[in-house]
């Protein structure tokens, strides 16, 4: 695991924009898994950016986002479908035909969305890149402490946890899911290169149980550690309890000088 500390959230954003760049140049057809929530939104905003300069371009990407919401159509305002449509996909030159969420639409069975899901991400030969955020409690997706390891696509009950940390998105009346479809740890695992971003002092214990603590269910994104290509960005206050900080950044630095800023 490459764990790299940086000044602020600014930094992290320009980290994460820079590597899902050097990708899609490398590779037009690049299958990018996304996540929603407050933590990639500046990168997306770089990445929008880097687009409108013809920096990149989309057209020919593939997404798969990690989790959606079930119980909410796919054009109400607080579905994922409708968060990554705002920060993201309108803004680009990505075909939406190819851009997947694990939507399950009225009347139709979850079991079958999530079956589904995974032969579409198969179909398409798997993520290149997977954009995840961390929660509070060490989730990765929708994967709450306790969560197999092994997990595939399925549905999940949110813990009380997660649904209070995001309880900040929604009006005070507004109906709040409790229940979603997320891809499984085992499904994360399979992508080729994880970017893994976390910001803030909120996620300073998660942050450490994840790189430094035991390889644990009670916490989800330490099977990160199993993983051979993920790449931690971090913000001071997000990595201020790794005991290690000392050495992740001698190693970045020395890594930066061996092969030049063009490693992403
Ligand atoms: C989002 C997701 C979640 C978030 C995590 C952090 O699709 O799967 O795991 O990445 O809850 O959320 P923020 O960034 O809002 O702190």
């Amino acid at each position: 695991m490459e764990v790299i500390i940086l000044k602020d959230a600014d930094e992290v954003a320009e980290g994460g924009a820079r590597r899902v760049c050097a990708l899609i140049r490398q590779n037009r057809n690049a299958v990018l898994g996304l996540a929603t929530g407050t933590t990639p939104v500046a990168m997306y905003g770089k990445l929008i950016s880097a687009c409108r300069i013809g920096e990149i371009s989309f057209s020919e990407v593939t997404t798969f986002n990690l989790d959606e919401y079930l119980g909410l159509a796919p054009d109400h305002p607080q579905s994922y479908r409708s968060f990554m449509q705002r920060q993201l996909f309108e803004h680009i030159d990505i075909d939406t035909d190819n851009t997947y969420l694990p939507t399950c639409r009225a009347g139709t069975d979850p079991e079958t969305v999530c079956r589904l899901y995974e032969e579409q991400i198969k179909s398409v030969g798997g993520i290149d890149m997977q954009i995840l955020g961390i929660g509070s409690n060490g989730h990765i997706g929708f994967n709450e402490p306790m969560s197999s390891l092994a997990s595939r696509t399925r549905v999940k009950t949110l813990s009380e946890h997660t649904v209070a940390d995001n309880s900040r998105l929604f009006e005070p009346n507004e109906y709040q899911p409790s229940l979603a479809i997320t891809m499984g740890v085992a499904t994360i695992m399979e992508a080729r290169r994880i970017l893994l971003l976390a910001t803030g002092p909120h996620k300073a214990r998660a942050v450490r149980e994840m790189i430094e603590g035991s390889v644990t269910s009670r916490c989800p994104a330490s099977a990160l550690q199993l993983h051979q290509r993920v790449t931690v960005l971090l913000d001071e206050a997000a990595g201020s309890e790794l005991e290690s900080q000392g050495y992740y950044k001698r190693a970045h630095e020395q890594n930066t000088e061996l092969l030049g800023a063009s490693n992403f």
